[in-house]
């Protein structure tokens, strides 16, 4: 008898979801006949275990570029009829293909047009920060030889995840040993995990805090069928990496990884692991394209800036920027615009509890 209840229940749902899904199936076969397509067969980040999204050949960014957002099942749809998602279950969100290019910045496409507008806005803080240094936490004066700055302000969330010893702080490089800003941050409370391909061990557990994990981050998982010849590079994609060590959220993703910045910045932003950062602190690099950043140099421009505006969409803020005049002052491979080959840019999410 009281098994039976339940079992009413599950099939009341079953009816309940079918019922759904036809509405919605019918819904879009009006404007599309993609309906039987919506099978739980496509790349999904978040859904299940991580799959490498097929790659097609890198298509140029200049394109017209059409943004495919697989539509899950829609919760609540049906007001009152579909029971809430049960808590830890998979995420249903939008994967989308592609980032949402900007328009140009000028009516025919220009270089210049391009790289002033962008420049400007990685010069541009948008939100201000007043404590943005370790020192002003005590302990440690150090000072940290480049900006890797983190905003301690008390609106948002990092200074009291550092008091309450919950912070966490992934930092992504490619061997450079420039580890005191992992270090500081460890000192100060955070839980460091430094991943760097070029260390001896798989794991290093270095004072209380900091760890070592020889994993390079990447945009994308390696190909299964492929896997076998480079098992010695062990190369992940940050959801994957999260996924596999339980962690829900970085409190400071810190990158230093040579180029690689913007694609890593495409794929945290197409799979939504963006939301569950707290601050980002990147070193980007603009003497050339980047890593599979492909077309002319205006389409290039144009790519980076429409991954910021992406970033400034899910409510991050810059606020600070810093001009390396140490390095080549180098732009797409020329001295122009007066531009260094690499800026140090942090933001805060807005958003972030
Ligand atoms: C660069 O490529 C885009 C798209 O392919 C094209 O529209 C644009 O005219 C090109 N820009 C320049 C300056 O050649
Ligand atoms: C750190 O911040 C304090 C004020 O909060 C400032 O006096 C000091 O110069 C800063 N240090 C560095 C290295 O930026
Ligand atoms: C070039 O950049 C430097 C450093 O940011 C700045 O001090 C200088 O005023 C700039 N020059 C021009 C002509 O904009």
């Amino acid at each position: 008898m009281p098994t039976e209840r339940p079992l009413r229940r599950g099939s009341a749902f079953r009816l309940c979801l079918l019922s759904a899904a036809l509405f919605l199936c019918l819904q879009l076969g009006v404007r599309r006949s993609w309906c039987p397509e919506e099978k739980p067969q496509g790349p999904a980040a978040g859904l299940g275990p991580p799959r490498a999204p097929p790659r097609g050949p890198p298509q140029p960014p200049g394109r017209r570029r059409v943004t495919y957002v697989r539509s899950g099942r829609r919760r609540g749809a049906e007001p009152g009829c579909c029971p809430p998602q049960p808590p830890g279950g998979p995420r249903r969100k939008a994967v989308r293909w592609h980032i949402d290019l900007q328009p140009w910045a000028s009516p025919t496409p220009s270089l210049t047009f391009e790289a002033l507008r962008f420049l400007k806005y990685i010069s541009t803080s948008q939100i201000s920060c007043e404590r943005m240094n370790l020192s002003s936490l005590g302990g440690d004066a150090e000072t940290t030889k480049k900006p890797w700055s983190v905003c301690l302000d008390e609106r948002f969330g990092l200074i009291h995840r550092i008091r309450s010893k919950q912070c966490r702080l992934y930092s992504l490089g490619l061997g450079n040993d420039d580890n005191q800003f992992e270090v500081s941050m460890a000192k100060s409370g955070c839980e460091v995990h430094r991943f760097d391909p070029s260390i001896k061990s798989a794991h290093i557990q270095e004072g209380r805090r900091l760890w070592y994990h020889r994993l390079s981050v990447d945009w994308r998982d390696p190909n299964p069928a492929i896997a076998a010849h480079r098992l010695h590079s062990n190369t992940k994609k940050l959801g994957t990496i999260l996924n596999e060590f339980g962690h829900q959220k970085i409190d400071v993703l810190k990158a230093d990884v040579e180029s690689a910045e913007w694609k890593i910045l495409e794929n945290l932003i197409l799979e939504d692991v963006i939301e569950q950062i707290g601050q980002l602190v990147f070193e980007v690099h603009i003497h050339w394209p980047g890593f599979e950043v492909s077309g002319n140099d205006s389409t290039v421009v144009r790519y980076w800036y429409s991954l910021l505006r992406e970033l400034e969409l899910k409510d991050f803020r810059l606020f600070h920027t810093y001009k390396d005049l140490s390095k080549p002052q180098m732009f797409l491979k020329k001295a122009a615009f007066n531009a260094s080959s690499c800026y140090t840019l942090s933001w805060v999410n807005t958003r972030w509890q």
